[in-house]
């Protein structure tokens, strides 16, 4: 429980007071009353401000900042400030600069881009978390300790490739097995010696868009990339819990960000938190994914969300205003899906530099007269009357999706079979059709407890991991259901293909050999053709990317193709296995079909929506004490109705008892106490 001295959702969110003069202080304390902020995130990025030079640190400014949010109701959310390292750091010590792809050394200037095995840089962001911790280790005001702000990017410097060798002897012990897993008698590549290694950039193994001569030397280089990153958070981690054991330690992550493998990072985090920057056009479904994914990191517990703007955001291409009642909506639906805190970037908008048309609580006309402001305001308000009441309730899911880094990398490196595979939107898709008929989804790991679910979604799981498929067969040998798609089952981890025929390690529990995969163009399609009917399936449906042609052996067949050379050859397939069955996607459906076969496959497990509701219209529940919290979301702009049913309910929001069909406002949201 992070919210044990603040017993609700903490509001509030990223505030740079180092960029404004004292009487503009004096001015936010006033405005975060009104708009009923309790929670500023500080120190993010005044590492130059903190040290000017080698041996001084100034943190009498922190100290007097901190006071005075104390003294106003305000508490803490303290970054380590190490995100942006500062200019004479950089003169003086050239080694902190990141190298890029291309083998350019960058200069000062943007922010994180510290090399992260950077000596200089390891030492002196050690060092100043240690001394804030030190500091401000029994500061009632300090609830959150922030370390460093979204990890993220690459280096290709002289002591990344030093590392990267000493990573590959600690992993592989010998040049011998790293020649075996990365297969390098392939192209001539054997090496004799470590110092032969270089790292997989644009000057040596990478071409074209994002692609790898050798997958397995890259895939190792994104696992080392993210390895590196996370021994500097460890590092000022270590500094925290040195001083402060019981210390309540994050960084904010980014939902789907391909360069961090997150699942191994939160287990060094005491919380997860994340920012949240969904464009306009985004999928809500796919803001819903990502939740979920944070939730899932740690096995389901609540997590932070730390950033999301009140409005608006600079870096995108067309940075459209949240229209009214969407930023509620928003934060609201992180809620549902797990989130324990609603913050936002940033609390008052910069005078100057990128992210002054970055929106903000306080805009730039300085006053509460705002349409944001009073947004801000009233969700202030309505957190303070909820409480502790939804705080720490989990979100209880008998489905899972499995999702791993590893298999993201390496899909995505691959060199065929088709540039239109995206790992993520495959995951989506799925995903999506769960979603859309208010199934709770849980974002697993491959390494997650399987036993507790009843379907468990693999799409594309290209790579599988030691034991992994073993672990599956016991799932649906002991009576759960498993699907997987196209494109699995196809390598190990170090990306060397299982020999012996497709799906390799899954083709006991599907009952199937796929012997060739077709790769359609963007305008080609196939067309997945029922044999039988299977719920409200029945006739033909289109499907497109990749065609596996495939042989049962022993699965059952309950579609096929209808054109081209393999038509007649099965596109659906569903293996009894034990107690339970193994469905295999043999093709890139259309909607239409993804969503009747996921209907029809929970609906034969008793998986039942949460809400029966009109398109647009989300539901999602925490439970908490054996009560249950249903979070109705309404994300058109028209009034909806949905229908309780027989059950009765109490609108936290609104305090009115609801019961039978209920109407919910465009952009609304009722968090409905079940009785
Ligand atoms: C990120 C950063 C913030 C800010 C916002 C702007 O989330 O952490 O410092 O730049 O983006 O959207
Ligand atoms: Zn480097």
């Amino acid at each position: 429980m992070i919210n044990s001295k603040l017993p609700k959702m903490f509001y509030g969110g990223d505030y740079n007071p180092e960029q404004w003069d004292h009487a503009t202080h004096q001015e936010d304390l006033r405005l975060f009353k009104l708009a009923g902020i309790d929670m500023a995130t500080i120190n993010v990025f005044s590492w130059a401000k903190n040290q000017p030079d080698e041996d001084t640190y100034h943190f009498e400014w922190l100290d007097e900042l901190i006071e005075s949010l104390y003294e106003n109701g305000v508490f803490v959310c303290l970054a380590t400030s190490t995100a942006a390292h500062p200019a004479w750091m950089a003169t003086r010590y050239p080694d902190i600069l990141r190298v890029d792809a291309d083998g350019r050394k960058h200069k000062f200037g943007g922010r994180h881009n510290s090399c992260p095995n950077s000596p200089t840089y390891r030492k002196y962001s050690e060092r100043i978390a240690d001394k804030l911790a030190e500091r401000y280790r029994e500061h009632p005001a300090v609830l959150v300790w922030h370390v460093s702000n979204e990890y993220g990017g690459e280096c290709y410097c002289d002591n990344c490739e030093k590392a990267f060798r000493s990573w590959l002897q600690k992993k592989y012990g010998s040049i011998e097995e790293v020649n075996r897993v990365w297969n390098t008698s392939f192209w001539g590549h054997t090496f004799y010696d470590w110092n032969e290694i270089v790292l997989p950039s644009n000057l040596s193994e990478h071409w074209g868009d994002n692609k790898s001569s050798f997958q397995g030397i890259s895939l190792d280089y994104s696992r080392f990339n993210s390895d590196s990153m996370l021994e500097c958070y460890l590092l000022e981690h270590a500094m925290i819990k040195k001083h402060i054991p019981d210390a309540v330690v994050t960084t904010n992550l980014m939902g789907f960000f391909k360069q961090l493998d997150y699942f191994k990072w939160a287990r060094h985090m005491d919380i997860v938190s994340w920012d949240s920057y969904p464009g306009l056009s985004t999928p809500y479904s796919y803001t819903a994914m990502a939740h979920d994914l944070m939730r899932g990191l740690k096995d389901g517990q609540p997590f932070m969300l730390m950033e999301q703007t009140p409005s608006q955001q600079n870096w995108q291409a067309y940075n459209s205003l949240k229209r009214p009642g969407v930023m509620r909506l928003w934060s609201y639906q992180s809620v549902a899906h797990g989130a324990d805190t609603v913050m936002f970037f940033q609390l008052r908008r910069s005078v100057g530099a990128c992210e002054k048309f970055h929106g903000a609580v306080i805009e730039h006309v300085g006053h509460e007269h705002t349409r944001v402001f009073r947004e801000v305001a009233q969700l202030g308000k309505e957190l303070q009357q909820l409480g502790d009441q939804t705080l720490d309730a989990l979100v209880e899911a008998r489905v899972a999706i499995l999702f791993d880094w590893d298999n993201w990398w390496a899909v995505e490196k691959s060199s065929g079979p088709t540039v239109a595979l995206k790992y993520v939107d495959q995951v989506h898709k799925y995903y999506a059709a769960l979603f859309n008929r208010n199934i709770q989804v849980d974002m697993i790991s491959v390494d997650s407890h399987f036993d507790q679910y009843d379907l468990i979604l693999a799409p594309v799981m290209y790579m599988v991991k030691p034991g992994v498929a073993e672990r599956l067969e016991r799932f649906v040998q002991a009576g759960g259901t498993f699907l997987t798609t196209f494109f699995s089952g196809i390598v190990n981890e170090s990306d060397l293909v299982t020999l012996g025929g497709y799906p390799g390690e899954l083709r006991k529990l599907l009952g199937i050999w796929v012997e060739e995969i077709d790769a359609l163009l963007p305008e080609q399609k196939n067309r997945i053709v029922m044999t039988q009917e299977y719920g409200s399936l029945q006739g033909d449906y289109a499907c497109g990317m990749l065609c596996d042609l495939l042989h049962s052996e022993g699965a059952e067949v309950l579609a096929e193709y209808g054109e081209d050379f393999y038509r007649g050859m099965p596109a659906l397939t569903r293996n009894r296995f034990g107690q339970g069955s193994a469905w295999y996607m043999a093709t890139d459906p259309d909607e239409q079909f993804l969503g009747k076969l996921l209907q029809q496959i929970c609906e034969e497990q008793g998986i039942l929506p949460l809400l029966d509701a009109p398109a647009g219209v989300e539901a999602s529940m925490r439970t908490k004490d054996g009560k249950q919290y249903l979070f109705v979301m309404n994300h058109s702009a028209e009034a909806q109705t949905y229908d309780l049913g027989v059950r009765s309910a109490r609108d936290l929001l609104s305090d009115t008892e609801i019961t039978g069909s209920t109407t919910i406002s465009g952009k609304g949201v009722h968090i409905l106490e079940l009785g």
